[in-house]
Parts: structure tokens; C-alpha cells; sequence
């Protein structure tokens, strides 16, 4: 027979049961010295229902307070009684789960779960040392091999893996939240390299600075792919790794709510006749192209190239078109109507910042091109599955846009595709409280691209499309995408308010957990949710290939590194032409 995971002795003896209301208990603390090791999310055993039985708690708060009690009869002295004053430790912690000695044939069980409340008076343990070690060897155990995440080593027992399930972790969207510096970009450098020990695997990462580079490096052992969004330096030579997401792709929706300004009185009717050039021209497209099928079903929001110089010629034909009347020319329906519309459109034309939209390369007007393009990013395999698309040089007010666009493009695909077919993806946004945000905050264009992400977090479990979304600020992170994530990885959180919306997202029972956030060293994290039988507080380990996000070390380096006069020019250069080229 198994030997039992847990055995106590005195020593680890702590106290009894006081009270219990639902998921909590106090205990009642006789060994103070025990006390002064423990901290939050110390993991306690309580006595269950049978000898084989043990409730485990995690501890949530201490007190200790005093009281003033007669002493005994007997310690009476000549001058009186003196009132002794005894300290009265409780300690608070929250059932989280299940422990049996054997259970059925099998032998060191744990689930989550409290089966029965623990009972007043019983004997609690603190759980340490080889009870601690083999405890949570159980853990990891409980996760087939090939559905195992390693992501580091838990901080009460380093000597212990610290296993997640990848497949619940990925299943139903999740987050890695905490401040600036607290190790994030680490945490998804290392759960990129893990993933991409696997055959197939299929991450698309949002990277908004560029320090995901060194990833994709395969001269330095790089596993990713890595893509960038065309810059207003990409427009005349595209490199091979450089992405267009021409007008085209736009629904209705995401065109109109770049150019059309709703404040307008015109704005119906340009929006109608906007609608209605582009149907035909999508239409016309169809037919040049032979596709009777396609043509008996589409909408206006079907992706299908159309030439922007014949939009545009329609629409200012409209706009100058007179009407006929009895005696001669009147005022035309539409005249006069779009000529804002147009002044809009034009100016964004122009601008160079939307090329990788409005000045793609000729080859991306064919109709091939789309499906040529989603299969660069979908594809996976040869060790290509990790894919990495770089946005830094998309200006801030645009990011909502292409984000959400490419984002709806590849869900799209991905809902249009039979279900045997399908293989899952999951949809990495880093920062993304910049284009994510809380709705009361968003703009036309950014409630566009919010109800693209938010219909992914509501719906995408059931197309094998997740999110996986990483922030600083969640308190600005839009709340039903991070309501509908199943799992947290929190790291350092020191703004109250963010604390707070953790604490929102979390089981009433667990919110006390929240209370180490603010003390969480850099790389260490509390991971909850589905994917870990149990909350609990992780050091995450280094990836081989960092990110190129390093802290810099101010004093030292203004102690020794003088600043390049030269190339502070060339940045006002490269602000100028907005590309980092020069
Ligand atoms: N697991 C870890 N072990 C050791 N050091 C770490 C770990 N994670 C992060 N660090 C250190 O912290 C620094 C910052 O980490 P990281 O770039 O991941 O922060 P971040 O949370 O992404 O910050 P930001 O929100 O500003 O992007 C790293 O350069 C590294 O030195
Ligand atoms: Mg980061």
C-alpha cells in the first residue's frame, strides 16, 4: 500500500477549529510559535469526517489580540489579584478542497472542493516540509502528461513543480495581470517556449513594442514567426514579413466608424450611399472573378477586393450630381451631401500612417490574396506555430482598428471552418488595456474593436479561438472580456484599484487571497482558476530567450553609459519619417 502523503505529528500541530461559516473557518491557535511562520496562503489541514480525511484551508488573515484573564486561585499573592494578560491567536482561512488518505482503490487524492464542513473543535495542522513536498506532488500528478503546462516552482516548497493543465489554462481565455515590471512579458516569453515544444501549436501574439523581437531570432534559438504591421517607411518595398490589411477587410462597421462622423446630418445618407457604391463594387468584383456562388450570397461586409479610386469617383458623382425637374436642373438628391464624407476619406488616404490599409501593395487586390495571407498566420507546423506580429510602428489612435480587424478576420475564419477541420488558436494580447478598454471610455472606433474581442471572450470556446489577455492597468481592461476568463496568472499588483478588479473576478471565497498581490516579488505570481487544483502562489521560472524589455538600471547606467548625440538626431529623423529605418 501507498504510503499516506500526510503525516502529522505534534509539532505540526496549530490549533482547533473555533467557527466556520460556509467556506471559512477560524481556528483557534495553541501553538504560537507555529504562527509566527505562517503566511498567506499557507496551506492547513483540517481533520475530516473519517481518519482518512483531511479539509485543506488556505489561511487568509491573522490575528492576534488580547485578553485580560484572572489567573488561578492558586497564584493569588499577598498584595491581591493581578489580572494576567493572555494573547488570543485566530487564524482565518478558506476550504479549498479535499484530501484522502485512500479513496476507493486509489490511494492520496486531492479535489477541489470542501465535501463537509469541518467541525467544530477539530484537530488543524499546518502543512509543511515533506507533507508539503509530497502534497503537492499530488498536484502535478493530477494532470495527464501531455496536457501538462510547467510553469515554475511553487514559492512554499521551490523544491516542487508548479503544473498547470495547458489545455484548461488555454481552453476558456486568460489573463496575466500585474504592474509594470512585475515580470509579465516574462510570463508569456515563457509559456510561448513552452507551447512551442509542442507539434502544432497556434498562438498569435499582439506585441505592441516589438520586445517579443528576440523570440523570433533563429540565429539566437528563436522558435517564433514574426510578422510586422506595414509602417509608413514599408509602403514602397514591402519585406516579406510585412502585413497590409487593406480597406477591403473592413466590414461596413469598422469603415464607418473610421470616416464617417456621426454628428453630421448628412451622416445617413453618406452612410447609405457608402453602403450601397461598395455592395455593387464588391459585386462587380465577383463577377470579373466568375464567382456565381459567392455573388447569389454575400453582403457588404464580405471581405472582397473593390477598387477605392471607383468608390471614390461614385460617391463624388453623387455629390455633384444634379436633379432633373420639370423646368431644368434642381438640387440632385444626394448633392452637396457628402462632401464631408469625402473630405474624410481623402484625408485618410493621404495620410501614410494608414498605408498598411489604404496604399497596400497591388498584389493584395487580388482575390487569392486573403486566403494566402490567413494561411501565413493560421499555419502551423515545422516550427512555425508561435507568430509573432509586431505593431509598434502602428500610430495609437489606429491600434483599435487594426487590432480588432485582423482579430476578427482570423476568428472569422476560424467560426467559418468545419468544426472537424478545426484546430485551436488562441489570441495573445499583450497590452491590452491600450486597445481593450473599459466601453465607457471608447470611442467609435475602439467600441468597434471591443465588439470584436468581447463576442471572441464570449463565444470563441465553442470555434477553439481563445484570448489569452496581458495588462498593467486591468482596471482598464474591458470587464466582460476579463469576466469571461477562467484563469489568472496575477503577479505584482500595487494599485489599489486594480487589486480591486481582481478581487471582483474572483470567488467571494478566494478574494482574501488578493492581499499578497501588492507583496509579490518580481517573477512570482498567484495562479487561479481552473487550470491548478489549487490557488496558489508560483515563482514563474525565466525563459531561455528573454524579451528585450529589460529594466534598465538607471544609476549604474548614469554612472558609466554617456548618451549617443547621434543618434538622438537619427530618432528625430525616424520621428519625422515615422519608420525606424533610418
Ligand atoms: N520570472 C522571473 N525571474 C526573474 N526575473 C524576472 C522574472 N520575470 C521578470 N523578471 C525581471 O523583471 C523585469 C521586467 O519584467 P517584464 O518585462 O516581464 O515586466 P512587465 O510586467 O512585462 O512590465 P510592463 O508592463 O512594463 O511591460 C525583467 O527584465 C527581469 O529582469
Ligand atoms: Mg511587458
Amino acid at each position: 500500500m501507498t504510503e499516506a502523503a500526510l503525516q502529522f505529528s505534534d509539532q505540526d500541530k496549530l490549533g482547533r477549529v473555533a467557527s466556520v461559516d460556509t467556506s471559512h473557518v477560524a481556528v483557534d491557535v495553541a501553538n504560537s510559535l507555529l504562527l509566527t511562520r505562517i503566511g498567506i496562503g499557507q496551506l492547513i489541514a483540517i481533520r475530516g469526517a473519517t481518519e482518512r480525511e483531511y479539509l485543506i484551508a488556505m489561511t487568509e488573515r491573522v490575528t492576534r489580540s488580547t485578553r485580560d484573564e484572572l489567573p488561578p486561585a492558586t497564584d493569588h499573592g499577598d498584595d491581591g489579584v493581578f489580572l494576567a494578560t493572555v494573547p488570543t491567536d485566530v487564524l482565518q482561512g478558506v476550504l479549498i478542497g479535499t484530501f484522502r488518505t485512500i479513496e476507493g482503490a486509489k490511494a492520496n487524492t486531492f479535489k477541489r472542493g470542501a465535501d463537509s464542513f469541518p467541525q467544530i473543535d477539530r484537530e488543524c495542522f499546518v502543512i509543511e516540509g515533506p507533507n508539503l513536498q509530497r502534497f503537492m506532488g499530488i498536484l502535478g500528478a493530477g494532470f495527464a502528461e501531455d496536457e501538462r503546462l510547467k510553469l515554475g516552482a511553487f514559492v512554499a516548497d521551490r523544491s516542487a513543480d508548479a503544473i498547470a493543465s495547458g489545455d484548461k489554462f488555454f481552453q476558456r481565455h486568460a489573463a496575466i495581470l500585474g504592474s509594470t515590471g512585475s515580470g509579465k512579458s516574462w510570463a508569456v516569453a515563457l509559456i510561448l517556449e513552452r507551447a512551442a515544444k509542442l507539434k502544432f501549436p497556434n498562438i498569435i501574439v499582439f506585441d505592441m513594442h516589438g520586445e517579443y523581437a528576440p523570440l523570433a531570432d533563429k540565429s539566437a534559438g528563436g522558435f517564433a514567426e514574426r510578422f510586422r504591421i506595414a509602417g509608413p517607411g514599408d509602403l514602397e518595398k514591402p519585406a516579406n514579413d510585412v502585413l497590409f490589411l487593406p480597406y477591403w477587410l473592413l466590414n461596413r462597421d469598422e469603415m464607418l466608424s473610421m470616416i464617417l462622423d456621426r454628428s453630421d446630418q448628412n451622416a445617413p445618407n453618406q452612410a447609405s450611399r457608402f453602403t450601397m457604391h461598395v455592395r455593387n463594387l464588391k459585386g462587380q468584383t465577383l463577377d470579373t472573378e466568375s464567382k456565381v456562388d459567392v455573388k447569389k450570397t454575400f453582403t457588404v461586409d464580405s471581405p472582397i477586393p473593390y477598387d477605392l479610386k471607383s468608390l471614390l469617383g461614385l460617391l463624388a458623382s453623387d455629390n455633384t450630381t444634379k436633379g432633373v425637374g420639370k423646368t431644368g436642373p434642381v438640387k440632385g438628391e444626394w448633392e452637396d451631401k457628402l462632401t464631408r464624407f469625402l473630405a474624410r476619406l481623402e484625408a485618410k488616404l493621404d495620410d501614410r500612417r494608414y498605408g498598411f490599409m489604404f496604399s497596400p501593395p497591388s498584389g493584395s487586390a487580388k482575390y487569392d490574396w486573403l486566403a494566402q495571407q490567413v494561411v501565413r498566420l493560421l499555419h502551423s507546423g515545422g516550427g512555425s506555430g508561435i507568430k509573432i506580429i509586431d505593431f509598434s510602428e502602428v500610430p495609437s489612435d489606429v491600434l483599435p482598428v487594426v487590432t480588432g480587424t485582423l482579430a476578427r478576420l482570423l476568428y472569422d475564419v476560424q467560426f467559418w471552418m468545419g468544426s472537424k477541420k478545426r484546430t485551436p488558436v488562441t489570441l495573445l494580447c499583450d497590452e491590452a488595456h491600450l486597445y481593450l478598454p473599459v466601453r465607457d471610455d471608447a470611442d467609435a472606433v475602439q467600441r468597434q474593436a471591443l465588439g470584436t474581442f468581447e463576442r471572441i471572450a464570449k463565444e470563441g470556446r465553442k470555434y477553439g479561438f481563445s484570448l489569452l489577455v496581458v495588462s498593467q492597468r486591468p482596471s482598464d481592461v474591458s470587464r466582460t472580456i476579463l469576466s469571461q476568463c477562467n484563469n489568472f496568472l496575477a503577479l505584482r499588483l500595487t494599485n489599489e484599484t486594480d487589486q480591486s478588479v481582481i478581487k471582483r473576478l474572483m470567488p467571494d471565497s478566494l478574494a482574501g487571497l488578493t492581499s499578497i498581490l501588492p507583496l509579490l516579488d518580481t517573477g512570482e505570481a498567484l495562479l487561479l482558476g481552473d487550470a491548478v487544483l489549487l490557488p496558489s502562489r508560483i515563482k514563474l521560472d525565466a525563459p531561455k530567450i528573454p524579451p528585450d524589455s529589460a529594466t534598465r538600471d538607471f544609476w549604474s547606467e548614469w554612472g558609466t553609459a554617456q548618451p549617443d548625440d547621434a543618434a538622438i538626431s537619427a530618432a528625430v529623423e525616424c520621428l519625422r519619417s515615422q519608420t525606424r529605418k533610418n
